[in-house]
């Protein structure tokens, strides 16, 4: 099985941390580990922690909830963000009365447009959210910048798909990470999120919020989670896989990624917690081999992007949580490559994802960001984080199914 949704960071050695705290129970709450994450964390942006602080969640979503909580802004205010986003960075901006602007995307980062931003901008305007998505630093991020210190905005940068920022030296006086730990994304403690930010006043009112923690239960499927997937991809390609995912299923074993609540719509409070010690342990761990990972990340982009034939826009030293490539001939080469148990993701099929989302009800009009609409019908995310030989299988089904001539974003623009 290859997969870019199920389970891409995991594996045996994470299974196996994550199995043996099943039957500690007692470093599940409170520990060392939350202190060490934290230092680590630093490490990798190399920001001092002078300026810099930093403060963790249950997921990212929790974190920009009681980030924009914190704020002081206004029912009404405005935060503009792009659209080809998902749910839970909207989520939240409804739920507190706030309201999402939606900004058009650039074909190349897949980020923000500043002309379509400049079009956007009211007097209501108070934060903007820098999505880099897949993990790509957005071309027009110092433009995008220097409108933000022109229009005195508090910049959010949403870094939840993969931590690529090295030596962070913010000229912005409100200028925040937001991160996220969740399954899908490149490090991986099944749920998780955090806020990196350098205005004091507000990083002191995340630390002191004294959320609540997860049930026991919540942490215990979290475990459980790590191995029972690991079995799953081992044994899917034998039938066995499909039938311990049917049965996880059943017994509700693992908890949605997106709840039923949050596809109609509704920030959901269940994952608006604290960041437990049991989930830090398992984070430490991905952490330890984040540089590899990465590595490797990089290593199958680039080989992406020698052996897919007329990319206009190849994407190289980066990495990509997921490697974008665009065909109109979408969803039958999904279909095609998951008979040969290889599942291509659609990050994103809709401007806010998930498709089950009315759009109406979270303020988007449709037309009014065009680009990101195309992009969504022709997208489909490449796993980055397996081995070569399987890249190769990828390339082929690809190749195949997307006749060729079809591909690319040629198609597109
Ligand atoms: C762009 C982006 N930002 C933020 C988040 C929030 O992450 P979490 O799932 O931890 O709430 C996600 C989740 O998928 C995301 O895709």
């Amino acid at each position: 099985m290859i997969s870019s949704d199920f389970a891409p960071n995991e594996n045996w050695d994470d299974a196996w941390i994550s199995f043996k705290l099943l039957f500690q129970p007692w470093r599940w709450y409170y520990g060392k580990e939350i202190k060490k994450v934290k230092q680590k964390l630093f490490n990798l942006f190399k920001i001092s922690n002078l300026k810099f602080k930093i403060a963790l969640f249950l997921t990212g979503r929790a974190a920009l909830y009681h980030l924009l909580k914190n704020l002081n802004l206004k029912p009404g205010d405005e935060i503009l963000v792009q659209a080809f986003t998902c749910e839970a960075v909207v989520l939240p901006i409804i739920a507190l009365k706030l309201k999402p602007v939606y900004v058009d995307i650039e074909p190349q980062s897949f980020s923000m447009n500043p002309i379509d931003l400049q079009k956007k901008l009211t007097e209501k305007a108070k934060v903007l959210i820098l999505q880099h998505t897949f993990g790509i630093t957005p071309i027009h991020k110092e433009t995008i910048l220097s409108f933000i210190k022109k229009h005195n905005l508090v910049l959010i940068e949403d870094i939840a798909h993969n931590i690529n920022i090295k030596n962070q030296q913010s000229k912005i006086k409100k200028h925040f990470f937001l991160l996220s730990f969740g399954r899908s994304k490149a490090l991986s403690s099944v749920f998780g999120g955090a806020i990196v930010g350098n205005e004091k006043k507000v990083m002191k009112k995340l630390k002191d919020l004294n959320l609540n923690q997860p049930s026991y239960s919540f942490i215990f499927k979290c475990l459980l989670y790590k191995p029972i997937v690991m079995l799953i991809k081992l044994t899917y390609n034998i039938f066995i896989g499909k039938m311990i995912h049917k049965a996880a299923n059943f017994l509700g074993l693992f908890i949605p990624e997106i709840t039923y609540q949050e596809k109609k719509g509704i920030f959901d409070l269940t994952f608006n917690k604290a960041y437990p010690n049991a989930l830090a342990i398992l984070l430490l761990h991905q952490l330890k081999k984040f540089d590899l990972m990465q590595k490797n990340r990089i290593q199958i982009c680039d080989f992406y992007n020698k052996n897919i034939p007329n990319l206009p826009h190849p994407i190289s030293n980066i990495p990509l949580l997921r490697y974008p490539f665009l065909s109109k001939n979408r969803n039958i080469i999904i279909q095609k490559a998951a008979k040969y148990n290889i599942f291509l993701g659609k990050w994103y099929d809709q401007v806010v994802a998930p498709k089950s989302l009315d759009l109406q009800k979270i303020g988007y009009s449709q037309g009014s960001c065009p680009n990101a609409q195309k992009v969504c019908e022709q997208i489909i995310n490449l796993p980055t984080n397996v081995k070569i030989k399987e890249a190769k299988e990828i390339i082929k089904y690809l190749l195949l199914y997307s006749k060729h001539a079809l591909y690319s974003k040629h198609a597109l623009y």
